[in-house]
């Protein structure tokens, strides 16, 4: 079993979720043979909450018990946080495993400890990857330190900016801190918009000066209406929108497969 977080460090908005529910959903297809749950989605971002709308399909899903319900202590049951999502592709099924982040208003939390205890829990349902979808900004920290220890990989995510690139740079190196044995996958340099490849500061490429601060070539993701589209309309299933519609779709493909093909070698 691996466990991959997906984190910006402190920087919002650069993909995250986006990038968490799709190679989520295109892994659990791709693994649909192997095991009953393949891969567990779990949204910690629970103060947006933004996979799990996602994946409910609606902004106010009506469920028992959410991450929040976890975390403030009105579940005691790892377990009850977590909800099946099932896909039909050409015939096939498979299923994905979520937990359900909920909705609060409040940014941190007094303890993130049953977080730790529904990462154990899962293992009881033995899937081969835990994807975790990471909050931005304030919770980043503790959300690192809780996860950290269960982790053996790590996808930063950024964006062609410095502020993002120093960010990813930071949480990868605040992880292997605390988890010496982290595997850091391929840095994803998402939203990029070739019309503006360089820095213009500098003239510097936005993709070596990434990999001057990761130590990494990153993977392109380009920016791309069709997702900020589908996003906005709460329909980022990426089987629903295909490769040749979506240079972003492809590329996360791309990125999944590569990833994957590493992750099981
Ligand atoms: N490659 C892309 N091209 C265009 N838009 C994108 C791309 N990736 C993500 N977006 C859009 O950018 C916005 C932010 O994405 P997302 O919510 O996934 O980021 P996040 O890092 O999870 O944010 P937060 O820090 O708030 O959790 C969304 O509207 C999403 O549709
Ligand atoms: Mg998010």
């Amino acid at each position: 079993m691996r466990t991959i977080l997906v984190t910006s460090g402190t920087k919002g908005g650069t993909g995250k979720s986006t990038i968490a529910l799709n190679l989520s959903v295109l892994m659990a297809y791709k693994l649909r043979s192997k095991a009953q749950y393949p891969v567990i989605l779990i949204d910690a971002s629970v103060d947006s909450g933004s996979s799990t709308m996602l994946l409910f399909g609606q902004s106010n899903p009506n469920v028992q018990y959410t991450l929040i319900d976890l975390l403030d202590g009105r579940t005691t049951d790892p377990l009850s946080v977590l909800y099946l999502r099932q896909w039909q592709v050409n015939g096939d099924q498979f299923n994905i495993v979520f937990a359900a982040s909920g909705f609060s208003n409040l940014t941190r939390y007094r303890s993130l400890y049953p977080l730790s205890m529904l990462l154990n829990a899962i293992r009881s349902l033995s899937p081969i990857l835990t994807i975790i979808d990471s909050p931005a900004m304030g919770m980043t920290g503790d959300i690192i330190e809780v996860t950290a220890p269960y982790l053996t990989d790590v996808i930063p995510v950024m964006t062609p900016d410095h502020s993002s690139i120093k960010a990813a740079k930071l949480a990868v190196n605040s992880i292997k801190a605390v988890n010496a044995n982290i595997n850091v996958l391929n840095p994803i340099l998402n939203m990029f918009d070739e019309r503006y490849p360089v820095d213009a500061s500098t003239g510097i490429p936005w993709t070596e000066v990434a990999k001057g601060e990761l130590g990494m070539e990153p993977f392109v993701v380009p920016l791309d209406e069709y997702v900020q589209i589908a996003r906005q309309a709460l329909e980022i299933e990426v089987l629903k929108i295909g490769p040749l519609e979506s240079k972003a779709v492809a590329s996360m493909i791309n990125y999944s497969n590569e990833v994957l093909g590493k992750l099981l070698q």
